[in-house]
């Protein structure tokens, strides 16, 4: 096999949510593949970067009243944090907001402009007049024109499936101020990419750049019909970068987005030294693309349409995955499935969730589902029972003599499992994971049988036998080596900890070709543990999430408008909206007198769980209370009740909480972020409102 050069990439994770364990799925999948193709001798750059413009982080930022540059750069810390624990290892993981990312904007709309591609047409869309902005379809809510359901989002209906424009909604609200929004019109810049139909038809069903599956979606949808123009442009507020000949206008988030996999290659160019052209220009370097089914549309029509007009490389294979469900349903805060990487890594071995997934990934697009039992079961039995086992057997008892000089006759063993070297590769590099996980494991069960056989174990209770105790546990320790390059991939610290326990570090895929014979062994340490199923729901438990607090859902930045046709085949919409998770106040109103139903409303009362409760020393009356509400939203709040409670009753009582009101500077001791509901005249008598204990912290009283 001569030598790839192969560019790789995950899809940039949108930089205003945390990366959880769906996202995993692809990042997972992709650095299996890049460590199985550098293994196998190729030479790979692996890049990724922080998706970070949009609407949504705009909001998101206005809320919590802090730049979104500052968000991002909390948010990124976090992403990286949390792809470093998964051993997710990039070359160079970088911005969307960055200077490289700016420039190739600017040359690759300069080379549309040039090939006339760009068109101005008026679009009509909601406004929200209090915020001063345009409202995309997911920050309109309102009622479903077909079946009447309320609070439904302005692209299509949760509760009948209709799809629809937000122009559809009856009563249409902005979720942003939840005021009606008015129509106006605006100027939009658009891709006529209908010019390059007929390259996007050759590119696409040439059978050698997508799977079968995809190629035909995108005919039966898509390229049996005129193209859509694609609008690429948004009016100001947003947050991106301005389009330099339309002043006022920027870039739409997805038209910089998939720039970013350049930019990044570019500022990892200008670190290492190396030859940028020769990646995205010039010479027979690939690209790979690894993305999820939901952005189909992005990477196979409007991608390759922008880097054939500006000249760039067209990719050499986009690899699309299928959607993670967890027991056989999406993910859900509620249910406690909708599991961030950091909470996984809190409770978990990352090697487990690794092989796992590789057990699962084929080439299709399948979702895949996370069934629980079977994750305990699997990693049980297949890396503890099967393949950890193997050493663990065998390392003691060669740890003073060292491996045998000479490989033993094994039975064909060794010479068996190095002849699937190909076809285990083959499976690799076709992105069929899972094919290569089961011919792994037949093999495992092979040596287990072996090792069970000779049993070294007792053979060693006979002084005369320490020669074939020595030969058994050589076997049995090289048919494990084995086993960890195979694994590599998927598991690179078992294949360390292989290397050191035979002092040898597994290199290159052809490590599986010639046995270790007369090395030391170390003492055995101990390589993975099982999983115990406590540990499991210890994770479910810590995931678990009321309805999320006095926010209105953020849409997600990805998704199309109207205007541009888009349609995403299996978007997810439960999780490419993310939440806001901080602790937010809206100005409520002072309340006086008589109160109409709706100002009523306006107040936010939540249940929420005391976790501390301290009584502040200057004061007679004031307790300190942090409380929780659901998932690791926090706040503190005074509350004048210590002449009633002794604060160290209070710890882990379920209370009543005023969450929307504006904090409150307590005197020289701090800000109240909300207010304890309690009755009573005062002193002694003060009676905090506690809710039943089947109660959920977080949970809104209606
Ligand atoms: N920011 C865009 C991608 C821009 S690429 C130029 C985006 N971000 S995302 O954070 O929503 O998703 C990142 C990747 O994770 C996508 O490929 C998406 O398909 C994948 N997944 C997100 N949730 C997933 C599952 N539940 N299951 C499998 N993959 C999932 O899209
Ligand atoms: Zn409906």
């Amino acid at each position: 096999m001569s030598t790839r050069r192969l560019l790789v990439t995950s899809a940039l994770p949108y930089a205003n949510g945390h990366i959880h364990i769906g996202h995993l799925v692809e990042y997972i999948q992709t650095d299996i593949w890049v460590r199985f193709q550098r293994l196998a001798g190729n030479e790979v750059a692996y890049m990724c970067a922080d998706d970070t413009h949009g609407t949504a982080i705009m909001i998101r930022a206005q809320k919590e009243g802090r730049s979104e540059e500052s968000l991002i750069a909390e948010m990124r810390e976090a992403h990286i944090r949390d792809f470093a624990g998964f051993d997710v290892e990039f070359d160079y993981y970088g911005s969307t907001n960055s200077e490289e990312n700016r420039e190739l904007c600017h040359e690759i709309w300069a080379a549309l402009r040039k090939a006339g591609l760009v068109v101005e047409e008026d679009v009509r869309q909601l406004f929200d007049t209090e915020k001063g902005t345009f409202l995309a379809d997911r920050f309109v809510k309102g009622t479903c024109p077909k079946c009447g359901a309320v609070d439904q989002y302005g692209d299509n209906c949760d509760k009948c499936g209709a799809t629809y424009t937000p122009a559809d909604l009856i009563n249409p609200k902005s979720t942003l101020s939840g005021t009606t929004p008015e129509f106006r019109t605006a100027r939009h810049l658009f891709v006529r990419i209908e010019d390059l139909h007929p390259f996007l038809t050759e590119w696409t069903q040439s059978g050698t750049h997508l799977q079968p599956e995809v190629a035909n979606y995108l005919k039966g949808h898509f390229l049996g019909e005129p193209l859509r123009d694609w609008d690429i442009s948004r009016p100001a507020p947003y947050f991106g970068f301005e389009i330099p000949d339309s002043p006022g206008n920027y870039w739409y988030v997805w038209f910089d987005a998939p720039i970013g996999y350049i930019a990044a290659t570019k500022a990892w160019c200008k670190k290492t030294g190396s030859d940028f052209d020769s990646w995205w220009k010039t010479g027979p370097a690939e690209v790979h693309h690894f993305i999820g089914k939901d952005i189909t549309y992005f990477h196979t029509l409007f991608w390759p349409a922008m880097l054939k007009t500006a000249g760039f490389k067209l990719p050499t294979f986009v690899h699309i995955h299928g959607f993670l469900t967890v027991a056989g349903e999406k993910m859900a805060k509620t249910k406690g499935t909708f599991v961030r990487g950091s909470t996984y890594l809190e409770h978990l071995d990352p090697a487990f969730l690794r092989y796992y997934y590789a057990t699962k990934l084929s080439k299709g697009l399948d979702d895949l589902d996370l069934n629980l039992k079977e994750f305990e079961e699997k990693v049980n039995s297949d890396l503890v029972g099967k393949v950890v086992n193997l050493a663990s057997r065998s390392a003691k008892f060669v740890q003073e003599t060292g491996l045998a000089t000479i490989y033993p006759e094994d039975g064909g063993l060794f010479a068996e499992a190095a002849a699937a070297r190909d076809e285990i590769a083959a499976d690799y590099d076709a992105g069929d994971f899972s094919a290569a996980m089961r011919k792994i494991m037949a093999l495992a069960d092979k040596a287990n049988r072996y090792i069970d056989e000779k049993s070294p174990w007792t053979l060693r209770k006979d002084p005369s036998k320490a020669d074939e105790v020595r030969q058994v546990c050589t076997v049995a320790l090289n048919l494990f080596r084995q086993l960890a390059v195979y694994l590599a991939p998927v598991l690179p610290r078992l294949a360390n900890q292989a290397g050191e326990l035979l002092q040898t570090p597994i290199r290159s895929w052809n490590d599986v070709a010639t046995p270790l014979v007369g090395t030391g062994v170390s003492p055995f340490t101990h390589m993975l543990k099982r999983v115990d199923e406590k540990q499991v729901q210890a994770m479910i438990e810590a995931s678990k999430e009321p309805e999320p607090v006095a926010a209105p859902a953020v849409p997600a930045t990805g998704a199309p408008t109207a205007a541009a046709g888009g349609v995403t085949p299996g978007a997810s919409t439960d999780e490419a909206t993310p939440v806001v998770d901080g602790p937010e106040c809206l100005v409520a109103e002072p309340l006086a007198g008589v109160i109409a139903i709706d100002d009523f409303l306006k107040v936010d009362l939540r249940v929420v769980r005391v976790l501390a409760a301290e009584p502040v020393e200057k004061s007679k009356k004031l307790i300190r209370l942090t409380v929780s509400l659901g998932g690791d939203v926090r706040r503190t709040i005074f509350a004048g009740i210590k002449t009633a409670y002794d604060p160290a009753t209070l710890v882990g009582r379920l209370i009543v909480v005023c969450v929307n009101l504006a904090p409150r500077e307590m005197k020289g001791v701090g800000v109240s972020e909300g207010m304890v509901l309690a009755a009573g005249p005062g002193d002694k008598e003060i009676f905090i409102l506690s809710p039943d204990s089947g109660a959920k912290p977080g949970q809104r009283l209606h």
